[in-house]
């Protein structure tokens, strides 16, 4: 072809990367540092906001989320601003009812975001309508999302069957999210040339785990993808996503020329190049090519997890049987994408099948409330014998999940009453009851800050063994979501246990 079709470029060093390596730990303060900078490359999109970035900020930073975009949207004059949202789980863990989801997304775009990619990890639309109408009332770019996984019941028809859906919804543009690095270069060809037909731009978000991503991300360009998702190299590959420069270079002289200023790239790099040091990065996540990934199909960050479990049990030497347990849970539950909160959920039960010796002796609540029908509908039916463990002869929910959580807001007005300084702190604390909480007291000086060594914002040398001790249990286990943390106290739970 000679006809002109440049890809444009969403960078996501300010957020899916350091999410990726750094357990989502970098400071606000470095991002200010360099974002006049980064403004001027002329990415299509920065996202920069969303995932775990939110409950980060407060929880481990001691910083203000919203303070942050409006910083970063002061300095980024000239690029969009992009953040992730897990649909009507917005930043958080859980579903949260409508009024909720309405007041964040308002303010959100507010604050300064441009697009927002929505995603579910069942792929239930029905857990992404609020959040797309609310988008779209307030004026933002809504970007449908397409969890990417693989099963015998995902395919392209699928797909876009999936994103015609979407599309429908009010889906200004479509992304496939391939949240494990599983999406193979010639998967990726055959994807993309599917979805283009739905009539909306497209857009590849993926991540270097396998070591296919930059070879996926050019058959995509291939097939006609719009947009594709990289990092600044000293943050891109292993969990993180692919480097910017090495595509720029790639594509440098052909008709998809992405047209940006490579040496402006790289005096980015330098910058993080030089901050990178300040932050621990687990080994895990920049060690090559993760090959539990292309052997089992299993997020390798989830695997670690799956072991740190066992090992606690002193049953180390049960995972080679946990990891043949996974799919069959994952089966079980109708094939779903492995993401958060759906990797918890089927990680931990097929945990407890294999340490109890008998498959479903002991049911999880999570699992029961997912057969039950509150975390929406999965891919295919759930077992018959999973269904009648659990409900025995009544019926799952088939309303939308969320339909049924009454109003919140007014609630957690009244609940945090004036430590609130703001609406914003009133959604924070809608979304993270206790996190926001701790926040609030300490920014009124009514706790002791955090100490700055346990921030991980300092050089690893000067105290690697504790910056270690703090990070490990926060490693990274399947992008997105990551950390259920201690937000998993039953009393937060949206839905009561059964
Ligand atoms: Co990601």
């Amino acid at each position: 072809m000679s006809e002109k079709r440049p890809v444009k470029i969403t960078d996501t060093t300010f957020r899916d990367a350091h999410q990726s390596l750094m357990a989502t730990r970098m400071k606000t303060v470095h991002m200010l540092e360099v974002a006049e900078l980064m403004d001027n490359i002329g990415f299509h999109s920065m996202e920069v906001w969303g995932g775990a970035t939110f409950d980060s900020c407060m929880r481990f930073l001691d910083e203000d989320p919203w303070q942050r975009l409006r910083l970063l949207r002061k300095t980024i004059k000239k690029t969009k601003l992009q953040m992730l949202l897990r649909g009507q789980n917005l930043v958080g863990y859980r579903h949260y009812a409508d009024d909720v989801v309405d007041a964040f997304v308002s303010r959100a775009v507010a604050a300064g975001i441009d697009i927002i990619r929505i995603f579910d990890a069942l792929n239930d639309p029905r857990n992404m309508a609020r959040a797309m109408a609310a988008a779209r009332r307030e004026g933002a770019h809504v970007q449908a999302t397409i969890s990417y996984t693989l099963s015998p019941y995902h395919n392209l028809d699928l797909f876009e069957t999936n994103a015609r859906r979407l599309v429908e919804m009010g889906a200004d543009s479509i992304a496939i999210k391939d949240m494990a690095g599983l999406i193979s270069p010639f998967d990726a060809f055959e994807l993309v040339s599917r979805l283009k037909k739905v009539g909306v731009p497209v857009q590849l978000h993926s991540h270097y785990t396998s070591g296919m991503a930059s070879m996926s991300y050019l058959k995509a360009i291939e097939a006609g993808v719009d947009v594709v998702d990289t990092a600044c190299a000293p943050l891109a590959m292993g969990t993180s996503q692919p480097p910017t420069e090495s595509l720029v270079a790639a594509l440098r002289g052909t008709p998809y020329d992405t047209g940006l200023d490579l040496e402006m790239i790289t005096k980015a790099s330098e910058f993080f190049k030089g901050i990178k040091k300040l932050y621990y990065i687990p080994p895990e996540a920049t060690g090559g090519v993760d090959t539990d990934v292309l052997v089992y199909q299993i997020p390798g960050g989830m695997i670690s997890n799956l072991a740190s479990q066992l090992a606690q049990q002193k049953a180390a030497h049960l995972l080679p049987e946990v990891l043949r347990e996974v799919p069959r849970v994952r089966a079980d539950l109708g094939y779903p994408p492995l993401v958060t909160p759906t990797s918890q959920i089927v990680g931990s039960q097929a945990v407890v099948n294999v340490l109890l010796g008998e498959r479903y002796k002991m049911i999880s609540t999570e699992v029961k409330n997912y057969v039950r029908g509150l975390y929406g509908r999965p891919t295919t039916a759930v077992s018959d014998e999973l269904k009648q463990k659990v409900l025995g002869g009544e019926a799952p929910v088939e309303v939308r999940p969320a339909d049924l959580l009454p109003p919140q807001m007014e609630a957690a007005r009244a609940e945090i009453g004036d430590l609130a300084e703001s609406e914003e702190d009133v959604i924070s604390y809608a979304l993270f009851p206790q996190v926001a909480e701790s926040f609030f007291r300490r920014r009124r000086g009514l706790e002791p800050p955090i100490p700055e060594e346990d921030k991980c914002g300092f050089p690893a040398a000067a105290k690697p063994a504790a910056c270690r001790e703090a990070d490990l249990s926060f490693i990274y286990t399947v992008d997105s979501g990551l950390l259920l943390a201690d937000e998993e106290d039953p009393e937060q739970a949206a839905y009561p246990a059964g």
